[in-house]
């Protein structure tokens, strides 16, 4: 719009300007000619009586003077008409100007003296005439008096109004039609070449470029055209020749690494990128109220931890929710942004969602109820029917983000979690060509659980909108199968593990996730930092256990201090020399549940640690604040023990990063049975933590275990995760969809 004024105002500004002058010559030369004109009919006038005038004065007759004058009293312009004596006296008025007797005029009196006629126009009290003087002469050329004629000139000024205003209803339709021209015409040669273009571009991006071939433009745009073209031939050739390298590549490499998903990801999903959607973004820019500064944290979790190194790895695009106080400063127009900040390897578009709509879709039903509901930590699922309206409205928001970035052919969409159970549905109904996948990171509940979900058909029907649903363990699997079975119309096929609803078939697999392997980041960390810990807490010479966590009441964090505080009553030799360092990133805590179980743990831990209270020891050290991936590496390598106790855990990655880093194999992970994790690393030591003192004795054997057997078990479990690494679960499930489309 802005431009478009830039365009039309100054021309508009030249035709008011030249209007303007124009204005003003013509109503002066209209004056003139009015004026011109009324003297020409007051002359004329004032001779056709100049002789019966005469008649009166010579003879004193006062009559026909009062005859003479009265003869105008009738005419419309034409006032009226005086007559004088020699001495300026009046003899005669039309008693329609009578009221001129009173006026001063003293030009009257100069006149006498004057001979010649003489013509002015005269403002009367509140309005104006024009007076025409003509002088009556016997043939001495001596006045014997005058004949004034009066003219009312209003209707000149009339006339030039009306001249101004029809000058200036031309203008106004001059000026409308000056506008609507350059609209036209910067919308034919410009905003038309530019929308093709753009339009060009857009499916180009998603890939459907076939139809739009060749962009046909001429002039400067179409020489910018024909560049973006040649721009475009380029990315595509590359495109494919990576691919076509790509499948080369493949056949040569054994394990998993970055490179081989890379190339694997363009081998089978070809020039399509990937598109993950979660409700916990990657990164997270806010704000230091204080001072002001922005920084750039990666959040505490499980899905952020696994998809991430898969993104850097293939691209694509990751759709979540902008949650950070800082995340609307660094987007573009489009709420896209490159990440990770300091190398770009993929886009991540925010969506941004209302107070109202966090609190019922995040808060409310996904973690007051849905969270709970698949976790058997007996906390009550609450389900209010607003929160779910909620969900159901986010979920929406989310599909129509999402939808806007598909490419034209095939897309891939890669749901997270339980915050996007109606997601599949929505996204399958508008893009049926879209292979869709929803990978649950959390445990799925029985029937007998999930039935007590008022919502269960409708979050069943959503999810089974995806291609392929995943769990991370095969019994999580076989209790969706059997919930679907029990709760919902459809046909499951326990051969196939599908289950088909409404001629809509979705596959059921288990795909443990895991981590990146990790090893990299752990060799980077240098001896130095590790001792600064050590010196900040006291750490020297003391056996070291370790937890990290979010602050959840599935982790078990209450139950290992207990158990810690058991171990120390129970064996009291450790201590002084065993301490229990607690990393906790504080979560969700606008619940309550959670907001309550942030002051249990800090009484908790601060009453044991007064039961022990001993000069220059204290068991447990608690860390309370959010740690980056870079802060808690130094951690695990101190840590000779490593403690998960969830309650119940979808796969727990903690304990995969804490194997994962541990180079040099000393370590033992104390591992929760009611994790996914504990069905892979069988070498860690198992535990029910709900079971204190059976927990207390294994951080015994934890403590005492002789290196050599430590080494093997940590030996064991590092080729489990690095033969099990998360680049080939995202590898597996992408082989499985891409075989499940052939079939
Ligand atoms: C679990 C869920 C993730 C979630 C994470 C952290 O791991 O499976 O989806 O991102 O917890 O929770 P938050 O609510 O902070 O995202």
């Amino acid at each position: 719009m802005k431009r478009i004024l830039l365009f039309i105002l100054p021309i508009l500004i030249i035709v008011a300007a030249a209007f303007t002058i124009f204005g003003i010559f013509q109503v002066r030369f209209e004056e003139e000619k009015l004026m011109d004109d009324l003297q020409r009919k007051a002359r004329a006038v004032a001779e056709s009586v100049e002789l019966a005038a005469r008649f009166a004065i010579v003879n004193n007759d006062l009559k026909i003077a009062a005859r003479v004058v009265e003869s105008f009293q009738g005419r419309e312009r034409l006032q009226g008409c005086i007559i004088y004596d020699k001495d300026g006296q009046m003899l005669a008025i039309t008693k329609r100007i009578s009221n001129l007797q009173q006026e001063m005029r003293p030009y009257i009196k100069e006149n006498l003296s004057s001979k010649a006629p003489r013509s002015s126009l005269e403002k009367l009290k509140d309005y104006s005439v024009y007076s025409y003087i003509l002088p009556i002469l016997d043939d001495e050329n001596n006045a014997l008096g005058f004949v004034e004629v009066i003219y009312d000139t209003s209707y000149v000024f009339t006339t030039l109004t009306e001249l101004w205003r029809r000058l200036n209803t031309t203008l106004a339709i001059l000026v409308v039609f000056i506008v609507i021209t350059a609209l036209f015409i910067q919308r034919q040669i410009f905003t038309l070449p530019v929308a093709r273009l753009t339009d060009w571009f857009v499916h180009f991006q998603r890939g459907d470029i076939d139809k739009w071939h060749p962009i046909k433009e001429k002039g400067e745009l179409g020489k910018l055209a024909s560049e973006v073209e040649q721009l475009a031939l380029g990315i595509r050739v590359a495109r494919k020749t990576i691919s076509e390298d790509a499948q080369f590549r493949l056949k040569k490499e054994e394990t998993w690494t970055e490179v081989k998903l890379r190339d694997f990801v363009r081998a089978k999903l070809g020039e399509n990128a990937l598109f993950v959607v979660s409700n916990r973004e990657p990164y997270i820019h806010t704000i230091d109220e204080s001072s002001g500064a922005s920084k750039c944290v990666r959040p505490a979790s499980g899905v952020v931890t696994a998809i991430d190194p898969i993104m850097r790895a293939c691209g694509g695009i990751w759709i979540a929710q902008g949650g950070g106080n800082a995340d609307k400063k660094f987007v573009n127009t489009k709420n896209k942004l490159g990440v990770p900040p300091e190398d770009n390897r993929y886009i991540l578009k925010r969506v941004w969602l209302t107070k109202e709509e966090e609190d019922g879709y995040y808060y409310g039903f996904s973690n007051e109820g849905l969270w709970p509901l698949c976790h058997i930590t007996h906390t009550r699922p609450i389900f209010r029917e607003n929160d779910w309206q909620f969900y159901k409205s986010v979920n929406e928001k989310f599909a129509e983000s999402v939808l806007e970035e598909l490419p034209a052919k095939n897309p891939f969409v890669f749901i997270q979690d339980y915050h996007f159970t109606l997601l599949p549905k929505m996204i399958k109904q508008k893009r049926p060509d879209a292979t869709v996948a929803l990978f649950w990171h959390i445990p799925w509940p029985n029937p007998e659980v999930f039935s007590i979900c008022p919502y269960q058909e409708e979050i069943l029907d959503g999810m089974l909108g995806a291609d392929l649903i995943g769990f991370h363990i095969q019994y999580h699997c076989n209790n969706f199968l059997d919930t679907a079975n029990r709760l919902l119309e459809s046909r499951v096929d326990t051969e196939k593990f599908s289950i088909t609803r409404v001629g809509k078939e979705t596959f059921i697999r288990a795909f443990p996730i895991s981590v990146d392997g990790y090893t990299n980041a752990a060799s980077t960390i240098k001896i130095e930092q590790i001792n600064k810990i050590k010196k900040e807490f006291e750490l020297e010479n003391k056996i070291i256990a370790l937890g990290v966590d979010r602050i959840d009441y599935t982790k078990g964090i209450l139950e290992r201090i207990l158990a810690v505080d058991r171990f120390l009553e129970k064996y009291p030799q450790y201590r002084g020399k065993f301490v229990f360092i607690q990393l906790a990133a504080p979560s969700r805590t606008h619940i309550k549940r959670y907001h309550d179980l942030m002051g249990e743990i800090d009484e908790l831990i601060e009453k044991k640690n007064w039961k022990y209270l001993e000069t220059d020891w204290k068991p447990i050290i608690y860390l309370k604040r959010h740690f980056s991936p870079e802060e808690i590496l130094p951690f695990y390598k101190l840590a000779d023990i490593c403690i998960v106790s969830s309650l119940h855990d979808g796969m727990n990655l903690v304990a995969k990063e804490f194997v994962a880093s541990k180079q040099d194999l000393n370590g033992v992970l104390i591992l929760s049975k009611f994790t996914g994790a504990a069905r892979e690393l069988t070498d860690a030591l198992p535990i029910n933590p709900y079971s204190i003192e059976e927990f207390a004795d294994t951080i015994k054997l934890a403590v005492e275990m002789p290196d050599e057997e430590k080494i093997k078990r940590m030996e064991n479990m590092r080729r489990t995760i690095s033969e099990n690494n998360v680049y080939r679960w995202a590898a597996d499930i992408i082989t499985e969809l891409t075989s499940l489309k052939k079939t």
